[in-house]
């Protein structure tokens, strides 16, 4: 099979998890390779309902091998209990999962920064998952944090510790006026921590190395979506890392030569949690009622999730930052009982029309989206096998976001289910 990465090409959310777990059934070896537990991803098998936030999801097939690369920020607490979570249900991760040495461990101090930064922050708050994800990062990027290896070595490990809770501490006590949290005390956990992580960390450079060497099929899971890339999205409204395809390289030690598909998720219409521009936003009754046909609450926090129209200027800013060979339009469903629907083909500045997606903030904030209007189908769509088996309507809604974006469609999701998807192409 080809190698495949995976990204959201909207602002996260976009069903990825699902679509993973759809193309797992092609891959060897399933990789995370940024972000942390700010992610939710949403599988359904069967019955059963999992919510990941730090385990690729490709764990919830049986002879899969997964890995959480160095790009990742992990919370070895977080990741334990997911691990004990599937092992309930009788998923066994042991021999299956593999942690890289190199990825960042996220500390307390790192959560509770976060969180009282946002806190001081008021209005101009990001509207963070309050995961630790922005100062894990920011250690990772300023040389002083905690790798997974080094969960592993007694002295090398409180001596990192040391100097890195003597930074958090000061911030946390002049600034925020907080008590001190007890390097022991977390010396302690993380040794604890790590010692529980044992067995699954391995040298993930290596061992993906020689499965390319080898023609094991690679299948790289995103997390968030591209607009909420470091460099690439609403800055500063964005998470940490970056999220684009290219990332994939660096946060796997996997070079850009072996990938040779790059899958966009977007949802048939467009949400984005926590603050920032959002051009398609529907505000009132029709907003309300697509969050509600979406089930748009997140799956990290729980928030409700703003709702919006289908943009094609971003998921065209998409297609170039991740050269986007396919799209995995997602969510197609929740539209079906709409008579009409909005797409927007590009935006407005001062009666100039603009294809783009600008990188600044204040003048995104200005532009106007110009919409084309598309019949509803108001049929539905949950049992649709196969692109023909769908109403007219929806196939040339479906036609014309592939144009706008320049991109053909590779796969489709009609419903939450395994089975409520169809493959067009990948
Ligand atoms: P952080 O990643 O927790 O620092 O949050 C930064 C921004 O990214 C906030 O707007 C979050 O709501 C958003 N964010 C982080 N992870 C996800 C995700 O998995 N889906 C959607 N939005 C996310």
């Amino acid at each position: 099979m080809p190698n495949r990465v995976i990204v959201g090409a909207q602002w996260g959310d976009e069903g990825k998890a699902k679509v993973v777990d759809y193309l797992t059934e092609d891959a060897d070896y399933v990789i995370r390779f940024q972000g942390g537990a700010n992610a939710g991803h949403t599988v359904e098998v069967g019955d059963q309902k999992f919510v990941f936030h730090l385990l690729p999801s490709g764990l919830m097939h049986p002879g899969k091998a997964c890995v959480i690369g160095n790009g990742v920020v992990l919370d070895p607490a977080q990741l334990l209990h997911e691990i004990e979570e599937v092992r309930v249900k009788g998923i066994d991760a042991r021999g299956r999962l593999w942690l890289s040495e190199a990825a960042q461990v996220v500390l307390p101090t790192h959560k509770l920064l976060d969180q009282l930064k946002e806190r001081a922050a008021g209005k101009d708050a990001i509207g963070t998952t309050g995961r630790g994800i922005g100062p894990a990062y920011y250690d990772k990027v300023n040389r002083c944090g905690i790798r997974v290896g080094d969960l592993l070595e007694d002295d090398e490990l409180r001596e990192k510790l040391e100097r890195i809770l003597s930074v958090h501490n000061e911030i946390i006590v002049r600034q925020y006026k907080g008590e001190p949290v007890s390097l022991d005390a977390v010396f302690v956990e993380y040794r604890g921590l790590g010692e529980q992580l044992r067995p699954y960390i391995a040298d993930c450079v290596a061992l993906l190395g020689t499965a390319v060497k080898q023609g094991k099929g690679l299948l790289f899971e995103g997390a968030q979506g591209t607009i909420l890339d470091v460099d690439h999205g609403t800055y500063p409204f964005v998470t940490s890392s970056n999220t684009v395809a290219g990332a994939a390289c660096t946060g796997s030690g996997v070079g850009p030569t072996a990938i040779q598909q790059s899958i966009g998720v977007v949802k048939a219409y467009t949400t984005r949690v926590g603050n920032g521009p959002f051009p398609t936003e529907i505000s009132g009754v029709l907003g309300s009622e697509l969050r509600r046909i979406g089930n748009e609450y997140g799956a990290t926090t729980g928030r409700e999730r703003r709702c919006g129209w289908f943009d094609a200027v971003v998921v065209r800013r998409a297609a170039m930052v991740n050269g986007l060979t396919h799209l995995a339009v997602t969510k197609l469903d929740v539209l079906d009982t709409f008579k009409e629907l909005e797409v927007c083909v590009a935006y407005e500045l001062d009666g100039k029309r603009i294809e783009h997606f600008p990188a600044s903030l204040a003048r995104l904030e200005r532009m106007k989206p110009i919409y084309e209007t598309l019949p509803g189908w108001q049929q539905d769509t949950t049992e649709a096998r196969r692109f023909e088996d769908l109403p007219e309507n929806a196939r040339k809604y479906l036609h014309r976001l592939s144009e706008l974006v320049d991109v053909p469609i590779g796969l489709l999701s009609l419903g939450p289910k395994r089975h409520q998807t169809i493959r067009m192409g990948l």
